[in-house]
């Protein structure tokens, strides 16, 4: 979701005292390096290069085939030289053959629960063959300025065409003539919405907390929205993300939301969707306990359009960004979870029982049972490298008790925010994407932006090391031993953005693998390719100006993780976010999402003239070869 709110802060950031500062560039000058070569021992700090030597020796590095691509302004997407692009499929294009054609000014739930959802976000790549595929695609949210003429719902009908452009959708997509392209009314197609019928499954489900008039049971909710980003299971299911859910809840009488609600946002005024006003599941005055039904990891097989997606409660509730799973050495599973909010927590997730390859179904029910823990990291003074410790959330340990407010595990998971707090989790820069190196010994977060760093209960140190930071970074951690069940871990930060032109010599320009040719403001989503190498693509201030002088519209760069080397690949139109990365599995198609272009009526076409339309895209290479190589 963009990030207009960060612009009421351009014009006053609070910088690090000169003395933090100091800490800041000594701690680069003598950084280190977590190694991931094959050369690389597990958990260990290995290259002693600063930096700067690491940058020096790596120019040219081996991973990155492409030029750097200046920033760019225009309403348009911009590739190296050698790269083209193609729209796979806008907000609003019909997925079945009956469907209706997209329309400006026409919305019905008809219409839209058959066309491409809004606002695109993650996605993963599914193999059919090696011709054909799923992919299934988030639709976040709405941009009701586009969707409706008076800019805003005004009866149930427009309720109901809006959450019919959230959700997800699965599409089947096909190889013809060497490009990607949709298939069109394939079996698989799906949309799933806000109205979806689904089960919750999982320690909390049944409990009281989620028990609504309409579902006694507190087993069966309707829908998934403001669905982020994903996951991708080794048992050939999607992963999708709740995120910002406390939006769409609100009432119109005087409700006094509780501490608990409080703490995940849950307030009378919603965040601008309106729907409390026509659907009284959104009415806290009338449903108190719909808003503990969401804000879940929901689990959907795309190969079968009939399944009854699934929300996992033992992956807790917060607002989630994706879900990077990696299977440990020991078979089991864990998954990496971010919660993007401003002092939020940094997750994992481990399985109790093993993954087994040769039984996929014998999987379906391996994220019910497991531990989740939250991370807490230290550091010496002004040092951006340090340790940490997961801490597990189980419910009677560590204060998790009922005289503190946890009757049981279910309140527990429901509130994991709390935990995390009751626990003594770190407060973070609002992490987003997490991945996972295919080495299997490090892994990446962003940390996109936190205006409130350096405020009460958000101190300022370890892996979110500047006040008022508008800029991000990207945190990487190794497990101990390469052990991702393992309670501690060593940690550095990859890359802090900043501009070094407005910035020179603070640590607001950010670390030295950023230029004045090179710079970008709050990373977001990141993924490795097969080959290694971290895309990382940035939702922030597009404004061109001030502080973000010189960064144009929101990007997505490929960095070297192994020297740090950074290039800019491609450049987005006009108010976009670019979010969202899947590859064909030879890695000859990337597939990005194009997030909302012309929001808040912004000046873009993109990408087909007229009203401005969240898309796919799908990017190849001229000669056919790897994307990136
Ligand atoms: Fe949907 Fe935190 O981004
Ligand atoms: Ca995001
Ligand atoms: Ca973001």
């Amino acid at each position: 979701m963009s990030q207009f709110d960060l612009q009421d802060e351009l014009n006053h950031p609070r910088h690090a005292t000169p003395a933090l500062t100091g800490l800041i560039d000594r701690a680069l000058s003598r950084r280190r390096f977590l190694g991931v070569g094959a050369t690389a021992g597990a958990a260990s700090f290995l290259t002693l290069n600063p930096l700067n030597q690491a940058l020096a020796a790596s120019a040219g590095s081996p991973l990155l085939g492409f030029n750097s691509i200046a920033a760019s302004t225009a309403d348009t997407i911009q590739l190296p030289a050698g790269y083209r692009w193609q729209v796979l499929v806008s907000w609003g294009d019909p997925l079945f053959a009956d469907a209706p054609a997209f329309s400006e000014t026409e919305r019905s739930e008809a219409a839209q629960s058959r066309q491409f959802g809004d606002n695109n976000d993650g996605m993963s790549f599914f193999p059919l063959s090696d011709t054909r595929a799923l992919l299934a695609i988030n639709n976040e949210y709405t941009n009701q300025e586009y969707l409706f003429a008076a800019g805003k719902v005004q009866s149930l009908a427009d309720v109901r065409a809006d959450q019919a452009a959230h959700g997800v959708s699965i599409i089947e997509i096909a190889l013809q003539d060497g490009q990607w392209q949709r298939v069109l009314d394939s079996r698989y197609t799906r949309r799933i919405t806000a109205n979806t019928p689904m089960h919750i499954s999982g320690p909390a489900a049944g409990h009281a907390l989620l028990k609504t008039q309409a579902d006694p049971s507190g087993r069966q909710v309707l829908g998934t929205f403001n669905n982020c980003a994903n996951g991708m299971t080794p048992w050939g299911t999607y992963l999708t993300c709740e995120e910002n859910f406390n939006g769409y809840f609100g009432s119109a009488a005087a409700v006094t939301p509780s501490a608990a609600q409080q703490r995940y946002g849950v307030a009378a005024v919603d965040a601008g969707f309106g729907w409390h006003a026509f659907d009284p599941r959104f009415d806290l005055a009338k449903e108190a306990n719909e808003c503990n039904r969401h804000g879940w990891i929901v689990e959907i097989d795309p190969h079968d359009p009939q399944s009854v997606p699934v929300k996992r409660t033992a992956l807790g509730r917060f607002k989630h960004e994706n879900a990077a799973i990696h299977i440990n050495a020991d078979g089991r599973v864990v998954v990496y979870l971010g919660d993007d909010e401003r002092g939020e927590h940094l997750y994992k997730f481990v399985s109790a029982k093993a993954l087994d390859r040769a039984n996929p179904k014998a999987n379906r029910d391996l994220l019910d049972d497991g531990t989740l823990y939250v991370a807490q990291f230290t550091a010496k003074d002004g040092e951006i490298r340090g340790e940490g410790r997961w801490l597990p959330l189980i419910h009677g340990q560590n204060g998790l008790t009922a005289a503190n407010g946890f009757a049981d595990q279910a309140s527990v998971l429901i509130h994991a925010r709390l935990a995390a707090t009751q626990v003594g989790a770190t407060t973070m820069d609002r992490p987003e994407w997490v991945a996972v190196h295919p080495s299997g010994k490090q892994v990446f977060c962003t940390l996109t932006n936190n205006k409130n760093r350096g405020t009460e209960g958000q101190p300022v140190g370890g892996p979110n090391p500047r006040a008022a930071n508008h800029y991000g970074q990207i945190l990487r951690f190794a497990p101990q031993a390469a052990d991702h069940s393992s309670d501690t871990f060593s940690w550095d930060l990859f890359l802090m953005a900043g501009n070094p032109k407005v910035h020179p010599g603070t640590a607001y320009a950010g670390t030295s693998n950023i230029n004045a040719e090179l710079m970008f403001n709050s990373p977001d989503g990141i993924g490795f390719d097969a080959a290694g190498r971290l895309w990382i693509q940035t939702d922030g201030d597009y404004s061109n100006q001030g502080d973000f002088a010189g960064m144009g519209n929101n990007q997505m760069l490929c960095a070297d993780p192994n020297s740090g080397e950074l290039r800019r690949f491609l450049t987005g139109p006009v108010a976009c976010e670019i979010t969202g990365l899947t590859f064909s599995p030879d890695s000859t198609a990337l597939f990005v999402g194009v997030q909302h272009p012309g929001e808040e009526k912004a000046p873009s076409t993109f990408p087909h003239g007229g009203m401005p339309r969240s898309s796919v895209i799908v990017i190849t290479r001229e000669d056919g070869g790897v994307i990136g190589a």
